[in-house]
């Protein structure tokens, strides 16, 4: 919020509890009334929930994660996950992976969202606790949706889409690799690959400039995003945007880091806030049409970077080692000055 209010654009903002916080005031990780706000809302930001704490309430449904987050992305339709992942120039050496050209990242995974092994009934124990079920389902429609969705991102991009999958075992793969096929057909424009996940894990660390756009499903999404924003040099580095259906030029969505909430660094002004930060660039350039404002954003956070500042987690020798809040005002205040 500090930084969006240094940008000068005038903007509305209202909070609400969620996760933890809003389980401790009131016995629920979503009030109705936090969901409803964000149904009112143009974009939501979120800051990560769960921790320690919150790890063993009974039943399961009342905890940040499956109580808030996930109810949060399906009540409101967010399908469509986008995480950008992109070597920062002034952090070339922060990664560690050994730089060369190969090792370079500027990818985003379009990770599905609100379907497949995270939603999908029955989650249960049978046999007295002995026996766990999870089940995974896609249907076709909801492929297509994140699909046409990454279509539309390659398309300002280089025009590549490699999909994941595990369509050598999963039935669900082989019909997202079925659906994609389909839709590849019909965009010739776009280059369309299929890769299977355990490939592309390794794939990501070989040689992470051979991807584009990443299209694949939840669990692969989030587990490959992480993976992703360790080349970058920090998880603390990357933003992600969830969003719904384009409604009258507009569209809904919910923007966060890529990262939970670090409990074993809490309060300790050690936590990397440029993932929260350029979630609110991917807010300006998605919900608010405003391309310039996210790129003055980003461009605020190179420089506070190239002026030498480092949270903990990015720290090199010779560089100016700065708390949570002292980087978050020294990307404020490049927003301020007239140089952006
Ligand atoms: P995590 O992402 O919170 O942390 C993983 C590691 O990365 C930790 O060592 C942490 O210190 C470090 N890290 C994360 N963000 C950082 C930042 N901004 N700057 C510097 N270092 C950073 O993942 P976890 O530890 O597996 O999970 C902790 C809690 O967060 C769990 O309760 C989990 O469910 C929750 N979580 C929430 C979200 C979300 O709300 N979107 C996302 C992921 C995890
Ligand atoms: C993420 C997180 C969530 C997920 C958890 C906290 C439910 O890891 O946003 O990447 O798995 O989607
Ligand atoms: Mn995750």
């Amino acid at each position: 919020m500090k930084v969006l209010k240094a940008t000068g654009a005038s903007f509305e903002f209202e909070t609400a509890l969620v996760g933890g916080a809003a389980y401790d005031d009131g016995g629920h990780p979503l009030p109705a009334a936090t969901l409803d706000l964000c149904r009112k809302s143009d974009a939501v930001l979120l800051g990560a929930v769960g921790g320690p704490r919150y790890d063993q309430i009974q039943p399961p449904t009342l905890r940040p994660e499956v109580g808030a987050l996930l109810p949060l992305r399906s009540e409101l339709n967010l399908y469509a996950n986008v995480r950008p992942a992109k070597t920062l120039r002034p952090l070339m050496q922060a990664s560690p992976l050994k730089m060369r050209a190969g090792s370079m990242v500027d990818l985003v995974v379009m990770r599905e969202l609100t379907g497949g092994i995270y939603f999908a009934k029955p989650r249960e124990r049978r046999d007295n606790g002995a026996t766990a079920v999870d089940t995974c389902i896609y249907h076709r429609h909801e492929v297509e949706r994140i699909a046409n969705r990454a279509f539309q991102i390659a398309r300002q991009r280089r025009r590549e889409i490699v999909s994941v999958d595990k369509a050598n075992v999963l039935e669900t793969s082989r019909l997202w690799r079925e659906v994609v096929t389909e839709m590849a057909a019909k965009n010739p424009d776009v280059k369309v690959t299929h890769m299977l996940v355990d490939n592309c894990a390794m794939q990501l660390i070989r040689e992470p400039a051979q991807f584009d756009v990443i299209l694949t499903e939840n669990m692969f999404g989030d587990i490959l995003s992480d993976e992703a924003s360790m080349i970058t040099g920090s998880l603390g580095l990357l933003p992600s945007a969830s969003l719904s259906d384009e409604k009258a030029g507009k569209v809904f969505g919910l923007y966060e880091p890529v990262h939970g909430s670090a409990p074993d660094i809490a309060g300790q002004g050690r936590a990397n806030p440029i993932a929260a930060i350029l979630s609110t660039a991917l807010m300006l350039r998605y919900s608010f049409d405003d391309d310039r404002g996210a790129r003055r954003i980003e461009d605020a956070v190179e420089h506070a970077l190239d002026a030498g500042l480092r949270t903990a987690d990015i720290f090199e020798k010779g560089c100016n080692l700065v708390s949570t809040r002292e980087m978050g005002d020294a990307i404020a205040f490049r927003l301020q000055s007239a140089a952006l």
